[in-house]
């Protein structure tokens, strides 16, 4: 059988590539726990949405689960991420998250004092990513930053429309119908 041609340069350029950017332990076991951040984050807004449909509030429902699918997909792109640096995934338990909640306000207070919460999290990462002087880790976070700001605008955007609403039904129905044009 005739040898293929490409084998052993594969194979070289598999070994250079496990041998030069495997991610470090300590990056690894941070992006792990980021994992878990992130799946606990989609329980979370799971949860926050089953209570929206209890209060008949629709279309907060619908955009707490739309909340819920892109947290698992920023833990998708972790475990995903940690693969491509030769890493190993472990998976933790993910806490229970709240189920009772209040009024929309308070929920959404929640959700901005959760995301700040997330942000340093991704902070503290990029630091270790800088302290190691891993720059592709950098490139990868550098999403995540971005993303973060997102969330944080989203929520805080949301938050003034429900401090601008207060107690008014009409004007939270109205909210509600927003809401739940998210996609
Ligand atoms: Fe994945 Fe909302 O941060």
């Amino acid at each position: 059988m005739e040898p293929n041609p490409f084998h052993n340069r594969l194979q070289i350029i598999t070994t250079n590539y496990k041998g030069t950017s495997k991610i470090s332990k300590t990056l690894q076991d941070a992006m792990n726990e980021q994992i878990n951040a992130e799946l606990f984050s989609a329980y979370l807004y799971l949860s926050m949405a089953a209570h929206f449909e209890s209060q008949n509030l629709a279309g907060f429902a619908q955009w707490m689960r739309v909340q819920y699918q892109e947290e698992t997909g920023h833990a998708l792109k972790f475990y995903k991420y940690v693969f491509d640096r030769s890493g190993v995934v472990t998976l933790k338990t993910i806490a229970q998250p709240a189920t009772k909640f209040k009024t929309p306000l308070d929920v959404f207070k929640q959700v901005l004092a959760h995301e700040q919460k997330v942000s340093s999290l991704i902070n503290k990462l990029y630091e270790s990513a800088v302290k190691e002087k891993d720059y592709a880790a950098q490139g990868f976070l550098q999403w995540f930053i971005n993303e973060q700001v997102e969330e944080e605008k989203n929520a805080t955007d949301i938050l003034t429309m429900l401090e601008m609403i207060g107690e008014s039904p009409v004007s939270l129905i109205m909210a509600d119908r927003q809401l739940g044009a998210r996609k």
